[in-house]
């Protein structure tokens, strides 16, 4: 399995840390030349590596980390997406809920890789709690996983456990992923407020 991590910020470089730490060749990759991303790179570790987005591409499994608006643009650089693996760890903050025609960010992020096996997960942590050691007083950092294709989830989860999460499954992307989820300015609450509302 090869792994690749497209955005290169506070977010692509928290699991670039993850797979350094247990020595697993991770590529990393943005808009920048590999040259100007390596020196960061190589700080973080050996076995992470920096690539144009078109080698990136080329892994298996993709950890998304780039802004949510730039998805689409990651999305039109590969022909066909059958055959990989992304890992959606966007976030869709300030987005207006009207601009993702009624869909949870998670689906509407989908949309733009028909026929990846698409997970979101690793979206709920902030980037310096992503990047430190998952292995907290003896217990393990959790990170919650959705899809839609019940397929997608068993080499994402294992990929987590290899870096020393321990994955928690939440189901389809619009049952629990709901919970994990900004909408506009409001974190997963605002599901329940919305439920609430609905039973009154
Ligand atoms: N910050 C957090 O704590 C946190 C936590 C969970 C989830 N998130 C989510 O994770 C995503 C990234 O957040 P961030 O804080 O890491 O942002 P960031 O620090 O601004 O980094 C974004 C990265 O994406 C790259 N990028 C932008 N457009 C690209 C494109 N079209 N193709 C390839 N690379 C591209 C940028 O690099 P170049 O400019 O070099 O291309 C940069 O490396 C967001 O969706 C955010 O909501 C953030």
């Amino acid at each position: 399995m090869s792994y690749a991590i497209v955005g290169f910020g506070k977010v692509g470089q928290a699991p670039a840390h993850a797979f350094a730490r247990k020595n697993i060749d991770v590529i990393i990759a943005s808009r920048r030349p590999p040259e100007a991303l390596a020196p960061q790179a190589r700080a973080i570790g050996p076995t992470v590596i920096a690539k144009s987005l078109r080698d990136a591409l080329d892994a298996d499994t993709i950890i998304l980390a780039v802004p949510f608006s730039e998805h689409r643009e990651v999305a039109k650089a590969l022909p066909t997406w059958k055959g990989k693996t992304v890992i959606d760890a966007t976030n869709a903050f300030g987005v207006l809920l009207e601009e993702l025609n009624g869909l949870l960010s998670s689906a509407f992020v989908a949309k733009s890789f028909p026929g990846a096996k698409f997970v979101k997960g690793f979206n709920h942590l902030a980037a310096a709690t992503l990047a430190a050691d998952p292995i907290v007083e003896g217990g393990h950092r959790v990170v919650f996983l959705s899809r839609d294709d019940e397929d997608a989830i068993a080499p994402v989860a294992d990929l987590a456990k290899q870096l020393g999460f321990a994955p928690v499954k939440l189901g389809k992307l619009n049952e629990g992923c709901a919970l994990v989820h900004a909408r506009g300015r409001t974190w997963g609450q605002v599901i329940f407020q919305d439920l609430f509302k609905k039973e009154q």
